[in-house]
């Protein structure tokens, strides 16, 4: 089997496979990851051949604590002990000047993005490796990150070893914030929200783009992203779509419930609630691959700043 409990045996696997530069799909708080010894060539080689990523797009560094991140960080600003003692383990990614000794994880930037997730399985992972573990979202590039273990294998069937930690809590990635320069600046909104952060840095510097919702900040932010086979539409008032002429099956995705339009349709109501409906957006996006829907209206949500992770993703998924 590739899919695994995560007790003493597995993550005994999951260890040697790591040791011996190969991969593992592995459980954090946010998404699903796929994990490979950050300063092996070799493992990183093999993360970008799995999910066909481009070679210009770095990955995260998982660590097992602040001390550890620290060790890889060339300087260590105030606002990262701040936030890190804040909100690690977390789904919070920090860009820091890479430490000048190490080699850089994927393309060669001077930086290196650090988290320690908040996940049991991943923490005993790191701790029973020893190793920093550079791992992305455990799906093919552009598609939908994986929130269960069944995800992963379904889209990196090659993966040698799968830990299973059930259904991911957060549902959605780590915020991703670069503190190499003056302000903190936001490179991917994400599962902690910018209110929260805002309360320890003070003012994060929003590039234009994220208000619009075409934010090209970090290396990996390109338009088409997070993508299910079927077609996006977004729209505002679903009912104003004529879904007569799209291709079908057609789905309707909603935080509310779109009574009448959506009867003779595949419906999938997550909640008014941005963090609830962000926990299982992927997983009926993976639904609704699976169920053979050819066009996904979604119902655009608001434009608040609680949604804006949301509004990011699905403005992804939609873009050609
Ligand atoms: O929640 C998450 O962050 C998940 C779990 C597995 O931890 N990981 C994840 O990794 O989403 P990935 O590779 O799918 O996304 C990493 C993002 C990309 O947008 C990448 O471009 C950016 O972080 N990134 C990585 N290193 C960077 C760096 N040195 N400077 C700027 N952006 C960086
Ligand atoms: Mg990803």
């Amino acid at each position: 089997m590739l899919i695994v409990e995560p007790d003493a045996d597995g993550l005994g696997r999951a260890v040697e496979l790591l040791r011996q530069e190969s991969v593992v799909a592995f459980p954090t708080e946010t998404v699903y990851g796929l994990g490979a010894h950050a300063f092996s060539e070799k493992a990183i080689a093999e993360v970008y051949r799995l999910k066909n990523r481009p070679s210009w797009n770095p990955l995260i560094v998982h660590v097992s604590g602040v001390a550890e991140a620290r060790g890889l960080a060339e300087r260590w600003p105030d606002a990262a002990n701040e936030l890190a003692a804040q909100f690690w383990p977390g789904p919070l990614t920090l860009v820091v000047e890479r430490a000048r000794h190490l080699g850089a994880v994927g393309p060669r930037l001077e930086t290196i993005a650090l988290r320690v997730p908040a996940h049991e399985v991943a923490l005993k992972l790191l701790e029973a490796s020893g190793l920093p573990l550079a791992a992305p979202s455990a799906n093919r590039s552009e598609g939908i990150s994986p929130t269960t273990a069944e995800h992963v294998l379904r889209g990196l069937p090659d993966v040698p070893l799968i830990l299973d930690g059930g259904p991911a809590s957060l549902g959605i990635e780590s915020t991703v914030l670069d503190l190499t320069g003056e302000t903190p600046k936001l490179l991917r909104p994400g599962a902690l929200g910018l209110r929260e952060l805002r309360e320890v840095t003070g003012a994060i510097a929003l590039p234009d783009e994220v208000v619009d919702g075409a934010m090209r900040s970090s290396p990996g932010m390109g338009a088409r992203h997070y993508a299910p086979k079927a077609t996006v539409i977004l729209a505002k008032d679903v009912r104003e779509v004529e879904h007569g002429d799209l291709a079908g099956p057609v789905a309707v995705l909603s935080y509310e419930s779109v009574e009448d339009f959506s009867d003779e349709l595949v419906a999938e109501v997550l909640s008014v609630d941005p963090r609830e409906y962000a926990a299982d957006l992927y997983a009926a996006l993976h639904r609704l691959d699976d169920a053979g829907v050819a066009t996904i209206i979604v119902q655009a949500p608001p434009e608040t700043e609680e949604w804006l992770a949301v509004r990011d993703r699905l403005r992804r998924a939609a873009a050609s």
